[in-house]
């Protein structure tokens, strides 16, 4: 039983009530908000209003994926946005087991993100600090690439490490995912599946959410 989270970056943000609403109807399990600073990926997204608006829109779980160099200075206006849980980077926090612990304070989930070209090892010791490992199967900053086949090596070893140690930690995918190789992704050992493009241009998202519900 994997789960899906739209990324609402593949939305059509002049329609973005009624893509929230349809993709809420469509039956997915959570939403995924892409938030980038031109920094520490090249290209600027939205803020905290824009998270607070989708949060006025469903009653839906909410990622908040911060693309951030110094994510900590934005936790609070997240999570004031509505943020249910608070993902950030290994890339710019190489010890994190120290923000995970500050947005638990905060009563919210805490996600750790590891880019496609940083080493899977370098995230398995933090694991048991953290609700949620968002594997990037491309590098962050855009939607619509084509996903690395690398990230499935990483999802393999995240979940042995998981089961392994008894783990609570959920294993989400971002980047490239459609319904093609949305299987192999979750005979890996995905949990969660992002789809920015591939569920915003489908044109039935309903059975798309279904056949990811099913894997
Ligand atoms: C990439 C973002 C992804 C992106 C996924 O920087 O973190 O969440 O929106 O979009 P697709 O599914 O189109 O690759
Ligand atoms: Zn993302």
């Amino acid at each position: 039983m994997a789960k899906i989270a739209p990324s609402v970056l593949g939305a059509d943000f002049a329609r973005l009530g009624e893509e929230i609403r349809d993709a809420d109807k469509s039956g997915v399990d959570l939403f995924h908000l892409d938030i980038m600073d031109g920094h520490f990926v090249p290209n600027i997204s939205f803020g905290p209003a824009i998270v607070k608006t989708i949060n006025g829109l469903t009653d839906k779980f909410l990622d908040v994926h911060l693309m951030l160099s110094e994510p900590e200075k934005y936790f609070e206006p997240f999570v004031e946005a509505g943020a249910d849980s608070i993902t950030f980077h290994i890339e710019v926090h190489p010890e994190p087991a120290k923000y995970a612990a500050q947005l638990k304070q905060m009563n919210v989930e805490v996600g750790l993100s590891v880019n496609p070209d940083t080493p899977a090892k370098r995230v398995l010791p933090y694991l048991e600090n953290f609700d949620l490992l968002l594997v990037m199967s491309v590098f962050p900053g855009f939607g619509g690439q084509s996903f690395i086949e690398s990230a499935l090596e990483t999802v393999a070893g995240a979940r042995e490490h998981i089961d392994a140690h008894n783990l609570k930690t959920k294993v989400a995918v971002d980047g490239g995912v459609d319904g093609d190789n949305a299987a192999g992704i979750v005979a890996a050992g995905a949990d969660i599946l992002v789809m920015g493009s591939a569920f915003f241009n489908s044109n039935d998202r309903v059975n798309l959410t279904k056949m990811v519900q099913a894997l």
